[in-house]
C-alpha cells in the first residue's frame, strides 16, 4: 500500500476552551491539488497551522510519507518537505525580491537541500520577472503574494500550503496564479493543499476538495461534483457564485 504525502487522522485543536477543528480526516496524495474550503472561521487555517505543529493544542494524527510528526517543531517540519505559505503575506519590506529569495536560499543550504535558484523561481512564477530588483516594500498584494510562494518553494518541498493566495487580490492577477500553481505538481513533483475561498480559483487548480463548517467536514469529494452542486456551495460558502477567473 502506497503511502499518502499528507495524512490527518481525526485531528482535534483547541484555542483556550475553543475547539476549532473536530476530528479532521484528510488525505493529499503524490501529485495531487487539494482544495480546503469554508466560510470565514471555518478552521481552513488552523488546519495548516496544526499540519506546520504550530497549534497549542491538538490531538489526532498527522503523517508526511506514513511517519508520525508527534511532537514536531516548524523547522523540523519544513526539513522534511513541508512549504507553508501562512495567509499575512510578510516578506522583508527593505530588502529586494532576490535577497529575500536568497535569504531562504541560504537557509536552505545550511539544512542539506539544493535549494532552487532565483531563475527556476522566476519561471515557476513568471510575474516575478519585473520585480526581482524591487524592494519588498514597493510590491502589491498580488506581488508580494508571489513572493511568499517563491519562497516556500525554494527548498523543493514535497507538499505545500498554501492558505488563501487569492484573497484580495484582482481577477487578472488570481487568473495567472492560478496557471502557475496548477503547473507546479507536474514540473517539480509538490503536492498542494490550498486554503481557499475563491470557487474559480479552485476550479482551475484542485483536484478534490473539503468542506469545513465550524471545524467539521461537511463535504469531501471531486472538484467537479463541488461545482455542480450550487446548494452545498450556498450552504457551506459565503459566496455561492464563481469569481476570480472568470473571463466575462
Ligand atoms: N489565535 C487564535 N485564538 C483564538 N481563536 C482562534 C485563533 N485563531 C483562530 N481562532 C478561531 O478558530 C476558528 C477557526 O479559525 P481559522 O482561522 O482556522 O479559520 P479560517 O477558515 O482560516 O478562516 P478565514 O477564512 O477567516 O481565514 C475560528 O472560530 C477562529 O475564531
Ligand atoms: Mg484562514
Amino acid at each position: 500500500m502506497s503511502d499518502h504525502v499528507l495524512a490527518l487522522k481525526g485531528v482535534n485543536a483547541w484555542y483556550g476552551h475553543a475547539q476549532a477543528l473536530f476530528g479532521l480526516d484528510l488525505t493529499l496524495d503524490a501529485g495531487e491539488t487539494v482544495a480546503l474550503m469554508g466560510r470565514n472561521g471555518a478552521g481552513k487555517t488552523t488546519c495548516l497551522r496544526s499540519v506546520m505543529g504550530i497549534e497549542a493544542r491538538r490531538s489526532g494524527r498527522i503523517e508526511l510519507a506514513g511517519q508520525s510528526i508527534e511532537g514536531l517543531g516548524i523547522e523540523a517540519i519544513a526539513r522534511r518537505g513541508v512549504g507553508w505559505v501562512p495567509d499575512d503575506r510578510r516578506i522583508f519590506p527593505t530588502l529586494t525580491v532576490r535577497e529575500n529569495l536568497q535569504l531562504v536560499r541560504g537557509i536552505a543550504k545550511r539544512h542539506g537541500r539544493q535549494p532552487m535558484s532565483v531563475d527556476e523561481l522566476v519561471e515557476v512564477l513568471p510575474i516575478m520577472e519585473r520585480l526581482i530588483d524591487r524592494k519588498g516594500h514597493a510590491l502589491s498584494g498580488g506581488e508580494q503574494q508571489a513572493v511568499t510562494i517563491a519562497r516556500a518553494l525554494v527548498g523543493r518541498p514535497q507538499v505545500l500550503l498554501l492558505d488563501e493566495p487569492t484573497e484580495g487580490l484582482a481577477p487578472v492577477i488570481v487568473q495567472g496564479m492560478a496557471q502557475s500553481i496548477a503547473a507546479l505538481p507536474q514540473r517539480y513533483g509538490v503536492s498542494i493543499l490550498l486554503a481557499e475561498q475563491n470557487l474559480g480559483f479552485v476550479r482551475e487548480v484542485a483536484q478534490r476538495v473539503y468542506v469545513l463548517d465550524i471545524g467539521r467536514l461537511v463535504f469531501q469529494g471531486a472538484t467537479a461534483e463541488f461545482m455542480e452542486s450550487p446548494e452545498l456551495q450556498e450552504r457551506y460558502l459565503s459566496v455561492a457564485r464563481p469569481t476570480g477567473t472568470d473571463h466575462a
